[in-house]
Parts: C-alpha cells; sequence; structure tokens
C-alpha cells in the first residue's frame, strides 16, 4: 500500500522525537497501520539543525506555507505551539483536505470549536492525543475505551513542571521561589515559565479533557485557573501533618446545574495513588459510572513519550484515511449536533471541601468566635489544627479543613473572620478533594 506522506511543522524536541520513533520503529509500525507512514517533508526556520535531524531522509525548507498546499502530502503534523501562525497553518492545511496532528493544546483549548467545524466541513481528520498529558493516552482512553460511560468527573495531574516543583518544595521543604529557580536551572521550566505555574497550561488541557468527557464546546475561557506561585512551604508541610498532599489539579465535575471546570492547588488524601504521582510525571483520575475510578500515568511531555501520542494519531489516520467521514470517532467525542449546552459553573456555586489557614490571637473565644462565623454560614468543620505560637509571639496558626460546602459560603465566611480584630491578615484558602 502506499505510504502516508506527512508533512512536518516544526521539528523542535518532539518533531525530533517523531522523526527518530518512526524511523526507528517504522517496521512495527507499518504492521500495524496496514501501510508506511513516512515524513516527506520538514518545515522549520533553523534549517540547518533540521538538516541535522533528517540527514536526507525528507525535504526541508523554511516556508510551512508551501508544506499546507503540497499536493503531495497527505497529513500535515503541526508542532510549532501557540495561537497565531500555528492557527492560520492548521486551517490552510484543512482548507488544502489535509488531515492534521497537532499538540497544540493552547490553540485548541482557544479555537478548537472554529478548527473542528473548519475539519468537519471538509472532510477531514484532526487529531490531538499528544495535547494532553503528552504519551498517556488520555483522549483514546476517553472517547473510545471509557464509551459506554456517564463521566462523572476528571482529576488530572496534567502539568509535569508545577507537579515537579511542588514534589520538590514537599521533600525538600524549600520555598516556592527557590525551587523555580532549579527547575529552570534544569531545563524543566521553560525562560517564562508563567503558563505553568499559573495553571494556564493546566486550564488548556482540563478544558479538553471536559469537551470530550462531557459531550460540551470547548470551554476554557469559563474555566477558573489558578496557579501554585502562592503556595507556601508550611502549607504543604500542615497538609501532610493532616495527611494530604498539595497538587495541581485539573477538576472537571458534572453537577445538576452544571460543569465545574477549575484548575487550583488541592488537598488530596496522601494515601490516594494520585497523590503518589513525584517530579515531572502526569496522572488522570476519571470516574465513569460503570466502570468506577480509572487511572492514567506517565510522562507528560518530553520527546520520545509526545512523539508515542503524535504516531498514535498518524496511524488512526493511516487505517482511516479512505473510510467515509460518518465512521470517524467525533473530533469531540459526541456527535457534533448533540453537543450539550450545560454551562459551566461559577467558582462561587462549585462545591468542594476547604483548607484555610488563619493566623489569630492565641487567647480564649477566638476559636469560638471562628466556628460561630462558619456555623452561620453552613459550613462543617471536619479536622482543626493548631500550631503553637512560635517563640516571643502572641499569635498562632490555626488549620481548618471543611466538610463539602458551596464556595460562596466560604468566601462570605472567610470576609467575616477576617473582620474580627483577634485575626491577622488574609486568610489561607485552599481546596480540598477526596477523590474517592
Ligand atoms: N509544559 C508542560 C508541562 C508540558 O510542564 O507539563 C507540555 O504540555
Amino acid at each position: 500500500m502506499k505510504p502516508l506522506r506527512i508533512g512536518l511543522l516544526g521539528i523542535g524536541t518532539v518533531g525530533g522525537g517523531t522523526f527518530d520513533v518512526l524511523t526507528r520503529n517504522a517496521e512495527e509500525i507499518s504492521r500495524r497501520a496496514g501501510r508506511p507512514i513516512t515524513i516527506t517533508h520538514v518545515a522549520d526556520k533553523a534549517t540547518a539543525l533540521a538538516e541535522k535531524v533528517v540527514a536526507g531522509r525528507a525535504t526541508i525548507t523554511d516556508d510551512a506555507f508551501a508544506l499546507v498546499k503540497n499536493p503531495d502530502i497527505d497529513v500535515i503534523i503541526e508542532l510549532i505551539g501557540g495561537y497565531g501562525i500555528a492557527k492560520q497553518l492548521i486551517l490552510e492545511a484543512i482548507a488544502n483536505g489535509k488531515h492534521v496532528v497537532t499538540a497544540n493544546k493552547a490553540l485548541l483549548a482557544l479555537h478548537g470549536n472554529e478548527i473542528f467545524a473548519a475539519a468537519r466541513a471538509k472532510g477531514v481528520i484532526v487529531a490531538f492525543e499528544a495535547a494532553v498529558a503528552g504519551g498517556i493516552p488520555i483522549i483514546k482512553a476517553l472517547r473510545e475505551g471509557l464509551v459506554a460511560n456517564r463521566i462523572e468527573w476528571i482529576a488530572g495531574i496534567i502539568n509535569g513542571t508545577t507537579n515537579f516543583i511542588l514534589s520538590e518544595m514537599r521533600s525538600k521543604g524549600l520555598s516556592f521561589t527557590e525551587v523555580l529557580k532549579t527547575a529552570q536551572a534544569k531545563g524543566y521550566a521553560e525562560a517564562d515559565p508563567t503558563f505553568d505555574i499559573e495553571g494556564v497550561d493546566a486550564g488548556h488541557k482540563i478544558s479538553i479533557l471536559a469537551a470530550i468527557a462531557f459531550g460540551i464546546p470547548l470551554s476554557f475561557v469559563k474555566a477558573h485557573v489558578e496557579g501554585i506561585t502562592k503556595i507556601e512551604a508550611k502549607d504543604i508541610r500542615y497538609a501532610e501533618e493532616m495527611g494530604y498532599r498539595i497538587k495541581l489539579l485539573g477538576l472537571a465535575r458534572r453537577r445538576e446545574a452544571g460543569i465545574e471546570l477549575r484548575v487550583h492547588p488541592t488537598l488530596i488524601p496522601a494515601k490516594r495513588l494520585i497523590a503518589n504521582v513525584e517530579g515531572v510525571m502526569n496522572a488522570v483520575l476519571v470516574k465513569g459510572d460503570a466502570v468506577g475510578a480509572t487511572l492514567y500515568y506517565g510522562a507528560g511531555a518530553g520527546a520520545s513519550p509526545t512523539a508515542s501520542a503524535v504516531i498514535a494519531d498518524l496511524v488512526d489516520i493511516a487505517r482511516l484515511i479512505d473510510a467515509d467521514a460518518s465512521h470517524r470517532v467525533p473530533y469531540l467525542a459526541f456527535q457534533h449536533d448533540r453537543i450539550g449546552t450545560e454551562p459551566v459553573l461559577s467558582m462561587d456555586d462549585v462545591e468542594t471541601s476547604y483548607y484555610l489557614r488563619l493566623r489569630v490571637d492565641d487567647k480564649p473565644g477566638v476559636l469560638a468566635d471562628i466556628t460561630r462565623v462558619l456555623a452561620d454560614n453552613q459550613i462543617s468543620i471536619d479536622a482543626m489544627l493548631q500550631k503553637e505560637p512560635e517563640e516571643g509571639e502572641a499569635q498562632a496558626d490555626i488549620i481548618l479543613l471543611t466538610h463539602e460546602t458551596i464556595e460562596k459560603n466560604v468566601k462570605r465566611a472567610i470576609a467575616a473572620i477576617e473582620a474580627q480584630p483577634s485575626t491577622s491578615g488574609k486568610i489561607v484558602l485552599l481546596r480540598l478533594e477526596n477523590l474517592a
């Protein structure tokens, strides 16, 4: 059978990995796909670097637009990233009838609805396994393996940089700033790590997972996104003393009133498997009504793991390219005319449990005043820890864990407690999920 001819846009880390794995495992991949899969053209601004990887095995150009028009290319792999040129190239590739494989979660989270509509109109595939959790086949699992289920919730450690930072803070007792510097020196964190540490990257990824899990449009703009920059070493320590670990979770949960879609640092019981996912590794926990809880673990980034996902998409395309479009798995798992209209809930309406750290005068009646405010706001306390005041200090840290409640009640209670004269400064609020 004639080879599937690929045009690769961007031969950096993941592009280079894709080239290597496709070459190394060519025979095995062709036995599975039913035809050889060959990168025939590569576009990259750094043509000399591209030549080093390609070593004469593909045609190299610095003109990506020439590739998306080239009639001798069947599939475009987009590994440029970002929303600008990558979007233009993908839309032009689609307009030219080419199938597309992309790892670009930012682009899909913001413009996926438009891109999939264009692809559907042209009858081409846009595949994106590499966009979420690198090498973990979580898109495949959600779209196909779990198709029988009504998905109830997803909780994922889907950003390796922040998981590395939180793991190091916990194991070495270091501050966020100290660990970030090490992560940058080791190349784990980008020179500009904003998207990772502010939770934006995880927000892109959970928006994609939520769309596929619940059959809703891509809704990143409505997601609550909060990063890890304000996490203090003492919160990690206190959480641990109470049997919890702090992880940056992407959460998507179906409620009666709508969908919760949120990224924030989260306490989870230390005994959960997912709490023990350390360093740059990723893991996604999916709760389906039939299957129960299922956990997917693996490398969330890196050349070969991400290439593994890109090539899985290429094999799917090789198998389906001649099939009628109606036989394909829908882009967002649900038929396009059956996409739901459930609203994404505002953070005020989210229901979860809370970790509250307060700094208060260590004298009689203070705790009673606090618990009265909580009771007045229908907040039930699950556990409490009081730290002795440091030498020479008159104030103590109190940590309260609550049962599940509604966020707006907690915000109201916090405002009331902060107004009490026995409380100093701002109360630290973190959310807690039992993931049971
Ligand atoms: N920057 C991402 C992370 C990897 O730290 O997990 C690519 O998605």
